[in-house]
């Protein structure tokens, strides 16, 4: 077969299932889908105090533009490693290393850490960058029901009689798809009961939960624990890129061996400055937060719903009712996509509604009423 017939074949088969996909047009709606939770990527506050930022630091480093190459050639520049040193203040960590994004982060990660003879326990719905990441590793990988510690203790106890290489356990502290969160007290019991290291990645909890945004491994005091976290910027920080948190020598071993780290061209000054500049406007205005979860508390108490965090999920009896009521939202001009398969199991198809800080009632009632109509 040649190799444009098996990938148009691939493509049909998309068609076929109903999930074929198009890159959106982002245009001008009431948002409820994107990850800006608390407004910070479009803040003008933030914007203006980066521009003024970059400005000096661009001419004081002599890079106006890109950072000219990794940051084990060219890339490296005070900036990133002050960022990183308020990292590690900003989520009570033993270092900090700022990764380009989550994604890069999370491949490269469990192929790093973890090897042949060692096992991978994944929560089931965990985000599709450590999936990968573990299909990079040596490791074996098996998955665990979804927030079920039950199961992942069975699973554990079985493993443990066959193996005795290095096991990691892998959650998510607020999951992106479900809008839960595990019980990150109880798994890390389990974890040091069957000697397991715990990884908790903080993409959609870091910025939301704490006293000023510091997570939710921090909030419960568990960072000296938990083996590593890895938080990203495009989310409640309204920014770009990621960190690895935890133990000095474990940046020591990513600045020497992680691929996705190390042979990529590193960060702009912008996108550091921005990051920096948004931990230092959480950490001094609980303004955005507070209207945020006073707008969660709204919508969950009018769906009927538990408020978990700013992420809510909907399931339909059908296909047919979720696309229909995704395109009264449209119509209603809400911005809101389905979440189809594989970004979520088949059947587990969903509409993902994300609460922000600068939604109005006015918005939220216009969805809540949509929703309703077709629950
Ligand atoms: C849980 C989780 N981890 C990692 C990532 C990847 O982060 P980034 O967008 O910085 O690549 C995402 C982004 O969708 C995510 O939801």
């Amino acid at each position: 077969m040649d190799i444009e017939k098996r990938i148009r074949k691939r493509l049909e088969q998309r068609r076929q299932d109903g999930n074929y996909r198009i890159l959106p047009r982002t245009s001008y709606g009431n948002d409820f889908y994107s990850n800006d939770y608390l407004g910070f990527a479009k803040s003008q506050q933030i914007y203006e105090r980066v521009s003024d930022l970059t400005a000096v630091a661009s001419l004081a480093d002599g890079k106006l533009n890109g950072s000219t190459g990794s940051r084990l050639l060219s890339g490296n520049n005070v900036y990133v490693e002050e960022l990183e040193k308020e990292l590690t203040r900003f989520f009570k960590s033993d270092s900090a290393l700022v990764f380009n994004s989550g994604f890069n982060l999370n491949m490269g990660l469990l192929s790093n850490v973890a090897t042949d003879g060692d096992v991978i326990l994944l929560d089931q719905n965990i985000h599709a960058s450590l999936k990968v990441g573990a299909k990079l590793s040596q490791a074996e990988t098996y998955y665990f029901h979804h927030n079920n510690l039950e199961h992942l203790e069975k699973r554990l106890i079985s493993l443990r009689k066959k193996k005795d290489g290095l096991f990691f356990v892998i959650t998510e502290g607020l999951f992106s798809m479900d809008g839960d969160i595990p019980d990150l007290i109880s798994m890390l019991e389990l974890c040091e009961k069957y000697g397991a290291h715990l990884i908790v990645d903080e993409a959609h909890s870091a910025g939301i939960y704490g006293d000023y945004g510091e997570g939710l491994v921090a909030k419960y005091g568990l960072e000296k624990k938990v083996f590593c976290r890895v938080i990203t910027f495009g989310k409640a920080f309204g920014s770009f890129g990621a960190a690895l948190l935890g133990p000095n020598y474990l940046k020591e071993c990513f600045i020497n061996f992680c691929p996705s780290f190390i042979y990529t061209t590193s960060m702009p000054l912008n996108s550091v400055l921005t990051t920096t500049t948004a931990l230092q406007y959480r950490k001094n205005s609980d303004q955005e937060i507070k209207t945020l979860l006073n707008n969660c508390q709204y919508f969950a108490d009018q769906m009927d719903t538990n408020f978990i965090g700013p992420i809510f999920s909907f399931q339909f009896k059908s296909l047919e009712i979720l696309k229909k009521c995704t395109e009264e939202c449209k119509k209603e001009n809400i911005k809101l996509l389905p979440i189809m398969s594989p970004t979520v199991q088949k059947g587990k198809e969903r509409i993902r509604v994300c609460i922000h800080s600068f939604n109005t009632k006015e918005e939220m009632d216009k969805i809540i009423n949509i929703l309703r109509s077709y629950k």
